[in-house]
């Protein structure tokens, strides 16, 4: 059974913000976005919003959502899906878990 990819401290990521990791390092097809909700959980969505190529790493987390920098839509953290316009498409989900203070990835 996976133990999923190791790719941040829990440490590493503010609570409210997010931590871009490479696909290199994940070997996903888009970068994922790391995501600390401000109720201190962690979440993992493709990085590249759809709607017009922002990094939502560089986005605001907060109530279960993260609000895309250029031009805020906001996407619920656990499944992806778009809150409002002006994005029509989700984002993908990717399971995280947390073990002793290390995230560790499995992609979807
Ligand atoms: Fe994300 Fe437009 S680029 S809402």
């Amino acid at each position: 059974m996976s133990t999923g990819i190791r790719v941040a401290a829990v440490e590493d990521i503010p609570e409210g913000e997010g931590l871009k990791i490479d696909k290199s390092v994940t070997g996903t097809a888009d970068d994922i976005a790391l995501l600390h909700d401000t109720d201190g959980s962690i979440w993992a969505l493709d990085d590249t919003c759809l709607h017009g190529d922002a990094s939502l790493s560089e986005g605001w987390v907060e109530d279960g959502c993260v609000e895309c920098p250029l031009h805020t839509s906001r996407f619920c953290l656990s499944d992806g899906k778009v809150q409002g316009l002006p994005a029509t498409e989700d984002q993908k989900p990717h399971r995280v878990e947390v073990r002793d203070g290390e995230v560790y990835l499995f992609p979807g």
